[in-house]
């Protein structure tokens, strides 16, 4: 595996008086969140937190509201410092850049769009776009050029010159987004930029950052409290709690495999066969079945599994680059559905 674009080691965030004793001293990282705080004054909003962003994925991050999302994610570029751990963006340690560089990270690096676009108000769409290029001293026919072409890209054609009061809020948090991308950085940054969206627009933007994902390859950590949405774009989910990861894989693994109760009550009401692939159902094949008849993909989902067995009127193969994974037939299938199905490791 190449090395993560971020990766992040025994992070601590610690708000209050005298942070830095308290990742140090066993006897107050043991201590509930609010006795720690009657006892020092302080908040730890993110605890030994350690993960690694992989090249090309969506990471999301995920958990309800106060459980350190936004300040895990603003200490990556470090828009909050750290109070332990170690960062790297692609081996670079983060901790040790000085302001120069840091600027660097954060205007080419690591663009954030966050959920309040902060656009500025008189200026034109277009110069919005452009305005991150304008700081990083791009001329200005090279910045139209470039802001026009993303532009395009989010689908504002034709709005370029009007100002940001005259858009909806999914035209806006589309004007965000293109100002992030217009300086092509390494990884996008998001935090929560759909939650105020109605969710026909949400649903719009959903697509697009599935677009970008699928089409450019973006690498995007992405914050959301919503677990749909979570579930639909994460390559893989970082579920927080307290300021811990609890639980970090695919959607899958997470509704598969719920490392205890709180991730088992919180992924409790996913629709699983639409997020358990066949590989969960599958059993092996027998000579006479593995050798003809309609098949699907392992990442195909159980829930298009199960319309490809009724269609077929029984079984139906899992073939992988042409080579026969298994079988999957409704009594394996249904058992994902129910939960009763053995759990297998998922590769
Ligand atoms: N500047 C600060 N000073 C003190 N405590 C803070 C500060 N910023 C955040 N916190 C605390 O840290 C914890 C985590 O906050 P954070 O904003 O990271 O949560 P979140 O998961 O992003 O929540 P939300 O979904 O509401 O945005 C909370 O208890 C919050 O009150
Ligand atoms: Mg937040």
């Amino acid at each position: 595996m190449s090395t993560p674009v971020f990766s992040v080691d025994g992070l601590w965030k610690v708000f209050g008086p005298k942070a830095d004793r308290v990742p140090a001293d066993p006897e107050l990282t043991a201590l509930p969140a609010a006795e720690l705080r009657t006892r020092t004054g302080c908040t730890a909003a993110v605890r030994d937190v350690s993960f690694g962003v992989r090249k090309g994925e969506v990471f999301v991050v995920m958990g309800l509201s106060g459980s350190g999302k936004s300040t895990l994610v603003r200490c990556l570029t470090r828009l909050i410092e750290p109070t332990a751990g170690t960062i790297a963006i692609d081996g670079e340690d983060v901790r040790a850049m000085d302001k120069a560089r840091l600027r660097e990270l954060r205007r080419h690096r690591a663009a954030m769009v966050f959920q309040h676009f902060g656009l500025l108000p008189h200026r034109t769409v277009l110069d919005n776009v452009a305005y991150g290029l304008e700081i990083q001293g791009v001329g200005r026919a090279e910045r139209r050029e470039k802001a026009a072409e993303v532009v395009a890209k989010v689908g504002l054609t034709g709005l370029e010159q009007r100002r940001p009061g005259q858009l909806s809020g999914g035209q806006q948090q589309r004007v965000g987004l293109a100002r992030a991308l217009a300086v092509d950085p390494e990884v996008l940054l998001f935090d929560e930029p759909f939650s105020a969206l109605d969710p026909l627009i949400r649903r719009e933007m959903q697509e697009e950052v599935v677009r970008l994902h699928r089409d450019e390859g973006r690498t995007m950590v992405f914050i959301t409290h919503d677990l749909n949405e979570a579930l639909k774009l994460g390559d893989r989910i970082a579920l927080m709690r307290d300021g811990r990861i609890v639980q970090l894989g695919t959607p899958e693994e997470i509704v598969g495999s719920p490392a205890d109760d709180y991730v088992r009550e919180f992924v409790r009401d996913v629709p699983r066969e639409q997020v358990m692939t066949v590989r969960t159902a599958m059993r092996p094949a027998s000579a006479e079945e593995a050798g003809a008849g309609p098949a699907v993909a392992p990442a195909a989902t159980v829930s298009e599994a199960i319309e490809a067995v009724a269609r077929n009127g029984g079984p139906v193969r899992v073939v992988d680059a042409g080579r026969c994974l298994g079988v999957v037939d409704s009594e394996g299938l249904l058992g994902v559905v129910a939960g009763t199905a053995p759990r297998k490791e998922v590769a």
